[in-house]
Order: C-alpha cells, then sequence, then structure tokens
C-alpha cells in the first residue's frame, strides 16, 4: 500500500501573499490542487493525506469535495516546521496500521505542482530495493560555501565539485518503518535540525542507503515570488498539445517527464 503525504503547513512567507502560496490560483487552480490531482491520478498511490497550515484545513477540504478528489482521505494541521508537519504525518499514518504491518510513505511539497507521473512511478519502484529513495537533479549552477564574517559579508570557503552534487527535489519516500525509526532517533537528540526528511535518515540511521531518482527540472518549488510566473508559463505549455519541435509527442506527454523539450528548436 502506497500513501501520498502533501506537506502544505507553511504560510509562504517568502512569496509574501496574505494567503499561504499553496492556495494561489496558478492556470485556474489552486496550487495545492494541481498537486493533488497529480496524485489522484497516478495508479500506484492508494491514497493521499494533506497536513495544512493551520486555518485553512476547511480550505482544501473545499478543494478537495469541489475536485472529487476520492483519494485524500484524511486533511488536518501541520506543524510549526517542515519536520514537525512530517512527524505528524507519520503519527496519522500509524494510526490506521496493524502490527507488523508496513507500507510505502512519498512525502511531497505541496509547492510543487509540476511533479510527473514517471517521477511518482519510479519512487515507487525503488521502494522495492530501497528503504528511502530521494528525488534529485545535476546543479546547472556552482554551488560554493561560504562563511560570514559579521558586517563584512560572505566568503568562499569551499567550491565542492560540481559533478557531484544535485538539488533535491520531493518527493522523499520511506518504507514508513523507516522514517518513524528515524524520528525516533533523532528526538533524541536536542540539537535536532533539517529542512528535508532524507536527511533524518542519513544522520540518525546512517547504515539505510539513500537511493537518488532522477527528478526534472519541471518540479520546481514555488519558492519566491518570481517562480510564480515561472509555474505559471510551465502550466501554459503544459496545456498547448499542438506538435512541438521534440517530435510526435508534444507538450501533453510533457508532464509526464518521458520527453525532453526542446525550447526554440
Ligand atoms: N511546510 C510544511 N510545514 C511547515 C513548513 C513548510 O508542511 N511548517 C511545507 C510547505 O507548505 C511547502 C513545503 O513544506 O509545501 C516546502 O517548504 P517551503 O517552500 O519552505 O514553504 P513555506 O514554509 O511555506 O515557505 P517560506 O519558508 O517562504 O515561509
Amino acid at each position: 500500500r502506497t500513501t501520498a503525504v502533501v506537506l502544505a503547513g507553511g504560510t509562504g512567507q517568502r512569496v509574501g501573499l496574505s494567503i499561504p502560496k499553496q492556495l494561489l490560483k496558478i492556470a485556474g487552480k489552486a496550487v495545492i490542487e494541481h498537486t493533488l490531482s497529480i496524485f489522484q491520478q497516478a495508479e500506484s498511490i492508494d491514497d493521499v493525506i494533506v497536513l495544512m497550515a493551520p486555518g485553512y484545513v476547511s480550505d482544501v477540504e473545499k478543494i478537495v469535495a469541489k475536485a472529487g478528489l476520492t483519494k485524500v482521505v484524511k486533511v488536518i494541521e501541520g506543524g510549526s516546521t517542515r519536520n514537525e508537519t512530517t512527524e505528524r504525518a507519520i503519527a496519522a499514518l500509524g494510526e490506521g496500521l496493524a502490527e507488523g504491518e508496513d507500507r510505502n510513505v512519498l512525502f511531497h511539497d505541496a509547492v510543487r505542482p509540476l511533479l510527473s507521473q514517471r517521477v511518482i512511478q519510479d519512487c515507487v519502484d525503488a521502494l522495492d530495493r530501497y528503504q528511502a529513495v530521494d528525488v534529485a537533479i545535476p546543479s546547472a549552477d556552482t554551488i560554493i560555501v561560504t562563511r560570514t564574517h559579521g558586517e563584512d559579508g560572505a566568503f568562499i570557503t569551499d567550491v565542492p565539485d560540481r559533478s557531484r552534487l544535485r538539488r533535491g527535489q520531493t518527493p522523499q519516500a520511506f518504507k514508513l518503518s523507516t522514517i518513524r525509526r528515524a524520528y525516533e532517533v533523532a528526538s533524541g537528540d536536542p540539537n535536532f535540525q533539517a529542512t528535508d526528511d532524507c536527511s533524518v535518515v542519513l544522520k540518525y540511521l546512517p547504515d539505510v542507503p539513500i537511493y537518488v531518482v532522477a527528478g526534472d527540472e519541471y518540479n520546481m518549488k514555488v519558492t519566491q515570488p518570481v517562480d510564480v510566473f515561472i509555474a505559471d508559463k510551465l502550466f501554459q505549455l503544459a496545456s498547448t498539445a499542438v506538435p512541438q519541435p521534440a517530435g510526435e509527442a508534444g507538450y501533453e506527454e510533457l508532464l509526464t517527464g518521458k520527453t525532453m523539450v526542446v525550447f526554440g528548436g
């Protein structure tokens, strides 16, 4: 059994709207409706739970009812950090589990509304072999490590070899028992700090290999104001079902991740 957990507990301070960015309408639908629809359509996903920013649970329930998102079985409040939101999801998932039973769980950012079916399927397939799975893409930019010196600003301390660097996306997929164990160990660490879930497994269950599935560039996270425009443009491309230079496939298939589209080609 595979459950998708949609993490929507944030308020989107960096985008800076009066509502959480996951409720912003892009291409005619709330960002979170796009995201939930992708999981609704995914063959290998059995059910979906949503962790929403406090005060906005009923907004999601309305979207779910109106759009007929039948796989969504639970909408509950998130926590005050992303990791707290994950922990709430783990607790909620454990409630329905029999002794000794396990399941697959995919944690996905609500604000990545252009996730492809290919990436979901690759994550689920990888869970046949691994207990923990991340999704990442190569970095086009050079990544530098800095140290800040008070008022003077930042200085480079290292430039890691770019060929080994990847940019982490979501979903991050786990056996429920594994991610639960990782958070149990982490709860004993007074200095616990993380921004994603794979790093919790990496740090607290160092013997568990974390497999990396290839993500894609379209699976962007709406983080800064400019990302709203980029996402809008990508949805426009996705809905233009005319033959494109990439060949027979056309843009409909852009979001399946099967097709590489050469812009301006
Ligand atoms: N998230 C969450 N619970 C939190 C914080 C974040 O579930 N307490 C979710 C967000 O809703 C989002 C994803 O984690 O889908 C990625 O986080 P981010 O882009 O940082 O979202 P926000 O925290 O909303 O943004 P900001 O940091 O700008 O406030």
